[in-house]
């Protein structure tokens, strides 16, 4: 009898809509590995039980995703250094039987396509990422790794922007604010953490922080431009990218974790942005 195929899942709510089994289906095929991605919706009073009975049927890993990660992150025996500071899992191995890891990818996942995929240079440059919710605590370490000359992290609520910044000042120069006053000059490079495009919106910003040559990129993605992208568009900016990249090198470093193996990601990034 063939042997079954090693098994791992994507854990959310909602999670329907997820691109995560096409991509690793793709890794998978690039070595000829035999495994079974599935898509697992649990709400949140399910999510513990849901995650344990997977791997105690024998399950190898699973990725996280909204509104899970902080949950995700008190349910492992232990925490990466990185996930311990992000606060948040979106990775979960079993290098035995008996323990559960809990690792945070997406920094990583950012990080490498801002600086491989896209080519920039980070350091020495003036960073604002709009947000300041889970999406951003996972990626600030990697970013300040880089050594922005600045990283400022505008919300909508002050408050929460002034309490990441005081949490990662250990890490290098970061400075919070609400939109408005992160708007006085155009940045360098703009990031979009918000959860504002889901619901279509744009984060309440001034076109002042753009110029032609900054770089917009959205967390975000789906099919044409993003609304904070639309919206960039419309003040100038030409340099406009979608998440699809971080979608798929956090995905990659998923793989590499579970597998031993670091998938070539460019075919699948370039599948996914054909259309
Ligand atoms: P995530 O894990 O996706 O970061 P989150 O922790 O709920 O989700 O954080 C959502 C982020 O999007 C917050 O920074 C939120 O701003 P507030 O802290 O002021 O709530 C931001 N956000 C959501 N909808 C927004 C909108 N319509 N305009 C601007 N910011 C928005």
């Amino acid at each position: 009898m063939a042997e079954a195929p090693d098994r791992y899942a994507l854990f959310g709510h909602p999670v329907m809509h997820s691109w995560s089994p096409f991509i690793h289906g793709m890794f998978a095929q690039q070595f000829d590995h035999d495994i079974q991605y599935r898509l697992i919706d649990a709400t949140a009073d399910r999510f513990r039980k849901a995650v344990i009975d997977f791997f105690v049927e024998g399950g190898r890993g699973i990725n996280v995703t909204v509104p899970h990660k902080q949950a995700a992150a008190e349910l492992v025996n232990e925490l990466t250094p990185r996930a311990e500071r992000a606060g948040a899992v979106n990775t979960i191995y079993v290098p035995d039987s008996t323990t559960l890891i809990g690792d945070n990818t997406d920094g990583a996942g950012l990080a490498k396509d801002l600086t491989v995929n896209l080519g920039l240079m980070l350091h020495g440059r003036r960073i604002l990422i709009l947000g300041a919710g889970g999406a951003v605590r996972g990626v600030l370490a990697p970013l300040l790794r880089q050594r922005p000359s600045v990283l400022h992290i505008a919300n909508r609520t002050p408050a929460r922007a002034e309490d990441l910044a005081g949490e990662f000042a250990d890490l290098g120069k970061v400075a919070a604010s609400g939109f408005a006053s992160a708007a006085a000059q155009p940045w360098d490079l703009i990031i979009n953490a918000t959860s504002a495009s889901l619901t279509g919106d744009v984060p309440e910003f001034e076109g002042s922080a753009l110029a032609p040559e900054t770089v917009c990129y959205d967390m975000s993605y789906g099919h044409g431009d993003t609304p904070f992208l639309r919206w960039a568009r419309a003040h100038g900016a030409t340099m406009l990218h979608k998440g699809w990249g971080m979608l798929v090198e956090q995905a990659a470093e998923a793989y590499f974790l579970w597998r031993g193996v670091r998938p070539d990601t460019r075919p699948v990034l370039d599948a996914l942005t054909a259309n």
